[in-house]
């Protein structure tokens, strides 16, 4: 059994359980009968406050081919968060009809707090800028079922790195394997956050940062594109002067390994040409239906664990995080600045992270 209720970030899961989701996932991908009935009379709330193709309709698909049924919504504007209803007080409600939540929300933490207070598993479906969990298993998985592995890899991760959660989530995962190396392709106004660049340097992983695909693109394994997240620039002429600053085509596919791949979360915007799509080594559209396999073995594992009665009752910190997109800051939860380090401090929700001065 998981020892986490709750997938909110990637490292709830140890690289056991990921190996075990695995395997679990290939057989429900190669023998989807005995699976048909796992979740006969259990029921799945979907909570999207922010809009979704893939995450939704993957997890949709893979609760209605396990048998369960699913409840929820896709439009927040017909829910009662338009009468002011918190992401704690739905979440309470929720565990009270379903046996687990899927939650997507663009307040970083969200789905951290709905955890808080359901009695049932939630599992984060993407929190804004922060992170994107599932995600970041069908990368995993894909890279499993590719390669036959998830060490000894070089992955070049190109584009909206200050905003893309999935690349975020992706990081931390990716972490604790062996061997692994990243290339970070950006400009300088999308830098991945200093966070995760203390993380990279705290966890001794190589990495570069370079401006252009070129200066990564013949080492790597992965190229792992990424898009230009509009709905989080505060300044909409700044994204319309970015959006384009990555176009992978055919002739830059020409400088890459003949056994590398391409990776996309989708959805794709401008940053892959179409006539890559003809490549073999792009793998995008194979990654999202792997993700529904990954999706159907983590169901079956967290409803094993099921039911938990909360009862945390958190007491406020002295120091309030001063990230305007957590959730902290939108409705009246408790201030959570955790000491992690000497002279360092990190929000519980959003890991917006404050360093004492020298
Ligand atoms: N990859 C992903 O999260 O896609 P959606 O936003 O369509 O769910």
């Amino acid at each position: 059994m998981l020892k986490t209720h709750s997938l909110i970030e990637p490292q709830d899961l140890t690289v056991e359980e990921i190996e075990q989701l695995f395997a679990l996932a290939d057989d429900i991908k190669n023998r989807p009968h005995l699976y048909q009935n796992a979740c006969a009379g259990k029921l799945m709330g979907t909570l999207f406050y922010e809009p979704s193709t893939r995450t939704r309709l993957s997890f949709e698909s893979a609760m209605n081919r396990l048998g369960g049924r699913v409840v929820g919504f896709s439009d927040p504007g017909s829910s009662s968060v338009t009468k002011g209803e918190t992401v704690a007080d739905t979440a309470r409600m929720v565990s009270g009809y379903a046996d687990i939540i899927v939650m997507r929300h663009s307040w970083e933490g969200a789905p951290k707090v709905a955890s808080l207070y359901s009695d049932i598993p939630v599992i984060n479906a993407g929190d804004g800028g922060h992170n994107h969990p599932t995600q970041t298993l069908t990368d995993l998985y894909t890279f499993h079922t590719v390669f036959g592995r998830t060490n000894n890899l070089n992955i070049a991760l190109c584009g909206d790195l200050k905003f893309g959660r999935t690349v975020h989530s992706l990081i931390q995962a990716m972490s604790r394997y062996e061997n692994v190396s990243f290339s970070l392709i950006s400009p300088k106004e999308l830098r991945l956050p200093q966070y995760l660049i203390d993380f990279l340097d705290k966890n001794k992983i190589p990495y570069k940062e370079v401006d252009k695909i070129e200066d990564a693109i013949a080492e790597c394994d992965v190229l792992y594109m990424t898009r230009v997240q509009q709905e989080r620039f505060a300044d909409k002429a700044e994204y319309e002067r970015l959006k384009d600053c990555y176009i992978l085509d055919t002739e830059k596919m020409k400088l890459a390994k003949q056994d590398m791949i391409v990776m996309h979360p989708l959805p794709r915007v401008n940053e892959i040409s179409t006539e890559v799509d003809y490549d073999p080594r792009a793998k995008y559209f194979r990654q999202a239906r792997y993700g529904m396999f990954i999706r159907m073995a983590l169901i079956l594992k967290l409803l094993e664990v099921g039911y938990q009665p909360q009862k945390i009752r958190l007491q406020p910190t002295e120091r309030h995080c001063k990230n305007a997109r957590c959730i902290c800051n939108m409705q009246q939860e408790p201030q959570q600045m955790l000491k992690v380090a000497e002279g360092v401090y990190r929000c519980l929700y959003c890991d917006y992270t404050e360093k004492d001065e020298e």
